[in-house]
């Protein structure tokens, strides 16, 4: 089996708010997505990358990452995912996803997803635990409901698909999803679950660039 991944990283980091795009941000001394490709390549069974790069830094993503297939995203998360799958060389049978974003994904994380592939899931995503209580809040501020705790996970990437399961949720689906098993479930595809990490959170904001920051530092 080969496994290949696709990397989205063609948002605009609206979010972090530095003005450019946010796989391009520094990180101690590299781009974010850099790291993140690093940290993918660091497991034994991944095979052909392919990056989805703002469409203006194709040039730059390429020159930065020889090794990977440089493609252009699109205006929707979704878009960049579709482009990248389109690019992965045929050879490739499974498939993740991972967001440039979540730079410091650990090694074993990655293995665990592809374990639970070769075990014959069609579908997985790396989930934590919910710390925080979570309520649903009415347009005008006021608390609807509690939601409860124990049934929640926090989603993670990489998330791992059969490459036939996510190629077909492309297919068929419309509008936009924040994330890729969310497509193969409205499929009606099991998506499993396997142990996610602290590390591989996702960098959104200037606060999470602090910590991303100091969790290199030690
Ligand atoms: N992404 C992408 N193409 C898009 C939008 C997002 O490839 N059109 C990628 C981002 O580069 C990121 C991942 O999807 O690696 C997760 O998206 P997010 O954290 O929302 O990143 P941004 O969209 O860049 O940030 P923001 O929403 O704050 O603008
Ligand atoms: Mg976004």
């Amino acid at each position: 089996m080969t496994v290949g991944v696709v990397v989205p990283a063609a948002g605009a980091g609206t979010r972090l708010g530095a003005g450019r795009p946010k796989a391009l941000h520094d990180l101690a001394g590299e781009p974010l997505l850099v790291h993140a490709v690093r940290q993918l390549r660091a497991c034994p069974s991944i095979g052909p990358v392919v990056v989805a790069a703002p469409p203006a830094d194709v040039a730059a993503v390429q020159a930065l990452l020889p090794d990977a297939l440089v493609v252009a995203g699109g205006a929707e998360r979704q878009d960049s995912v579709a482009a990248g799958l389109a690019a992965l060389p045929a050879e490739v049978d499974l498939v993740l996803v991972h967001d440039a974003a979540r730079a410091l994904v650990p090694v074993d994380v990655v293995e665990a997803v592809v374990a639970a592939l070769r075990d014959g899931a069609q579908a997985v995503v790396p989930v934590l635990p919910v710390a925080d209580t979570v309520k649903q809040v009415a347009a005008d501020g006021t608390v609807v409901r509690t939601v409860p705790r124990a049934d929640l996970r926090a989603v993670q990437t990489p998330q791992g698909f059969q490459r036939s399961v996510l190629e077909a949720a492309h297919r068929t689906s419309s509008g936009s999803l924040t994330d890729d098993a969310g497509l193969v479930e409205a499929a009606g595809v099991t998506v499993h679950t396997v142990a996610g990490s602290p590390l591989a959170f996702k960098v959104t904001t200037p606060f999470d660039l602090l910590v991303a920051e100091a969790v290199l530092r030690g």
